[in-house]
């Protein structure tokens, strides 16, 4: 499974970067917001770090015709910039004639298997489904990632399922259990997956003990 890092905070895209677990990047205008500064100045700044790996750019246009000039503008960022569109009618439009124009297009919030089959007969090569979001509504998101993923292959659709909205470790175990292609995590989520109270309390045992070994014994 592949991790995208969900975020448009450059220290932790390096961060995820240098520890060679970074497989592509998504962003939002609400991601963007966070950091302070300009739209395509900070997508920008993303792609002179990750040159080689998909980074997401949403569309804020709402009409099809809009959606679809500002995807192609989006697209001229970097050759590795994939167009987010959020799921409605124009969106998947514009989904259908970008995709055909040979650039990649990530549908985004996804919260029904029937938007996810539309995405991917319009041709997305991403789909974007929000766990947490349903989670957050008291349905199960992660029962939505099941359904795509039986849809899907029951087809043979090519179409990736990017989980996103993804807000603790066990939405990345399920997901990955039920064969999800890639999570998109927030840096905290993925710092989280490397802990376990017994990996620390091992190495404090570890290194206590190593403390107790007479130094010379180590020098014969
Ligand atoms: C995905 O691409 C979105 O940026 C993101 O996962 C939204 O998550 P949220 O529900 O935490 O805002």
């Amino acid at each position: 499974m592949e991790f995208f890092l969900d975020t448009a905070n450059i220290a932790e895209i390096k961060d995820a970067q240098d520890a060679g677990l970074l497989d592509g990047v998504t962003t939002n205008p609400s991601l963007i917001a966070k950091e302070g500064g300009g739209y395509l100045e900070t997508l920008e700044k993303i792609c002179q770090i990750v040159v080689d790996k998909p980074v997401n750019a949403e569309c804020v246009e709402r009409d099809y015709q809009a959606i679809v000039a500002e995807g192609r503008e989006l697209a001229k960022i970097a050759d590795n910039i994939s167009v987010k569109i959020p799921l409605d009618p124009d969106g998947l439009k514009a989904t259908r004639a970008l995709s055909e124009e040979g650039i990649p297009v990530n549908n985004t919030l996804c919260f029904s298997p029937m938007q996810a089959l539309l995405s991917a007969k319009s041709g997305a090569t991403y789909i974007s489904p929000f766990v947490g979001r349903l989670d957050d509504i008291s349905q199960e998101g992660m029962e939505l990632i099941e359904q795509i993923r039986l849809i899907y292959d029951n087809y043979g659709i090519a179409t990736k399922i990017l989980v996103a909205s993804i807000r603790n470790p066990t939405h990345v175990l399920t997901s990955a259990l039920i064969g999800a292609d890639i999570a998109t995590l927030p840096h905290k989520v993925l710092q989280q997956l490397y802990r376990h109270p017994l990996t620390d309390s091992g190495i404090e045992r570890f290194l206590a003990d190593y403390e107790k070994i007479p130094k010379e014994a180590l020098q014969s």
